[in-house]
């Protein structure tokens, strides 16, 4: 079994101070293989925003990669906006914008899909797909993590990214099989697997793990499970009025000649001890 945590669009500068400490306590608790960040770690791309993001992430125990969000890019700052992006990104979190690990059966692929010249809405590049779909493993599960989502769901009104509809056909083409982003702040997997026209590919809309933003109702991350072609994802959520996350929700697929379905619990649990984690430090 392998064991990787997703977390997104954490926004420090407008995030909920009262959670970070839970929240890393549960991400240790949760012994993950990797951690994987897609994005939005500041609010504004302020040096103290960074520095506070770097804290942060420097007590995760985990491995961890993170890709870049359009917040992490300056918003009124033009020149430094369209001349260093991701300068104040590179200096305190990661150098490489576009990183990938193997942790166990799992390949991760990082993508950056921010367009410093049209932030909110960002590009998937054709060369960087390329890259991607030139970087799976058949013998692996390929798991794809950017900022923006590569589809809505149909209530979405916001602008999906450029070439995003193309990226993932190709992407589904050539044997990709996850997707994890963020930036809507709202979750979206199972219903996403209802709707999309890519069935081959399961994708992980997470919502904010610290947002303050009271609209978004809750704070929350995904633990993936993967057994085979088995996944367990597991929802810590945190309500905007409380400091803690409660007991996790659990949703199962399962990838069977290439399509994703969404599953009942088995009657043999796929992963022994899943739901016996304890929770002591949330
Ligand atoms: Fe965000
Ligand atoms: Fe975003």
């Amino acid at each position: 079994m392998t064991r990787i945590l997703h977390l997104s669009d954490l926004h420090f500068g407008f995030h909920r101070a009262e959670l970070v400490q839970p929240l890393l306590d549960r991400i240790n608790c949760l012994r993950a293989d990797l951690v994987v960040v897609t994005g939005d770690v500041t609010h504004r791309g302020r040096s103290a925003q960074y520095a506070q993001a770097a804290q942060f992430l420097s007590q995760i125990r985990a491995p961890l990669m993170v890709v870049p969000g359009n917040h992490d890019v300056p918003l009124y700052n033009l020149p430094v906006r369209w001349l260093r992006p991701f300068g104040g990104y590179r200096h305190a979190i990661d150098r490489d914008l576009a990183p990938m690990r193997v942790a166990g059966q799992a390949r991760v692929i990082g993508m950056n899909s921010v367009d410093a010249f049209a932030v909110q809405r960002g590009i998937i590049r054709d060369a960087e797909i390329g890259r991607v779909i030139g970087s799976l493993d058949p013998l692996a599960m390929n798991i794809v993590a950017l900022h923006h989502p590569m589809e809505h769901l149909a209530q979405v009104d916001k602008d999906l990214s450029r070439h995003a509809p193309q990226a993932l056909a190709r992407l589904a083409g050539a044997g990709g099989q996850i997707v994890l982003s963020g930036h809507l702040h709202v979750w979206a997997t199972g219903a996403m697997l209802d709707q999309t026209a890519h069935p081959q590919v399961l994708q992980v809309q997470a919502g904010t793990a610290l947002c303050a933003r009271l609209s978004d109702r809750q704070n929350e991350f995904a633990v993936l499970d993967i057994d085979g072609g088995d996944l367990v994802i597991e929802r810590h959520i945190a309500p905007m009025d409380r400091d803690e996350f409660d007991t996790p929700e659990f949703e199962y697929f399962a990838r069977r000649d290439g399509i994703w379905i969404a599953g009942q619990p088995p009657e043999t649990p796929i992963v022994p001890g899943a739901t016996e984690t304890a929770f002591s430090t949330a």
